[in-house]
């Protein structure tokens, strides 16, 4: 596949069919990330992979739990939080396979100030966003359709608490992987002319 084509076809996708992915191409989409690009080389990111209904279900309730109690504290109410946590954990539940992305810091390099520090942990996350698009385009030119949930990130204990993690491990970013129900949404992105600011 030409890979402009595979940058510009590749969308969120949020409904699948129920067919199962294969091994081996949820290893082909791990070994995709793992080429991206890292600072020092150091690769901080790991992966875990879910595609077992019990676990998902599991996972998709413990996280709906909290975000349940942010949208309340945000002022939502009952009907429109019990509406949007039934599509999230629909979404979850109905992917054939799930891929957490993890954040993992261990191997970078240690600063003795706190600018440096966070320097290199903003590239680390830089980096796992170029892993995790490795494997949307892996997957797509697999003919697989993925999401992005973030929702990890605004639950981190609950997601190592269900998958038993290592708290080496930052959840980031949650992938639903699976065959397209239906093509995607295709919004309109910003010209090449509105998003460079000088060429000079
Ligand atoms: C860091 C990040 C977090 C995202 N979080 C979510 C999310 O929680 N739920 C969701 O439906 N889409 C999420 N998305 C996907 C964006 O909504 C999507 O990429 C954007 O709307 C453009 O649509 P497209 O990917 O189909 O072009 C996320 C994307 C990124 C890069």
């Amino acid at each position: 596949m030409d890979l402009m084509q595979a940058i510009r076809g590749q969308r969120s996708v949020r409904t699948f069919r129920p067919d199962a992915v294969s091994s081996a191409h949820l290893t082909t989409l791990i070994e995709a990330a793992g080429w991206a690009p890292s600072p020092h080389g150091r690769q901080p990111w790991r992966f875990v992979i879910l595609t077992q209904p019990d676990v998902k279900q599991h996972l998709a309730e413990a996280m709906g739990t909290t975000w349940r109690n942010h949208l309340a504290q945000d002022g939502q109410d009952a009907a429109s939080i019990e509406r949007r946590y039934q599509r999230s954990l629909q979404r979850i539940t109905q992917a054939p396979a799930i891929i957490i992305a993890c954040l993992y810091l261990d191997d970078l390099d240690s600063y003795p100030d706190p600018e440096r520090q966070a320097a290199e942990t903003t590239m680390a996350i830089q980096s796992l966003g170029c892993a995790i698009q490795n494997m949307l385009l892996a997957a797509y030119a697999l003919g697989l359709g993925t999401g992005w949930m973030c929702a990890p990130l605004f639950c981190p204990h609950e997601v190592r608490t269900t998958l038993n993690l290592h708290a080496s491990l930052h959840p980031h970013a949650l992938i639903p992987v699976g065959y397209p129900a239906h093509e995607p949404t295709r919004k309109s992105h910003l010209s090449v002319e509105a998003l460079v600011v000088e060429w000079k």
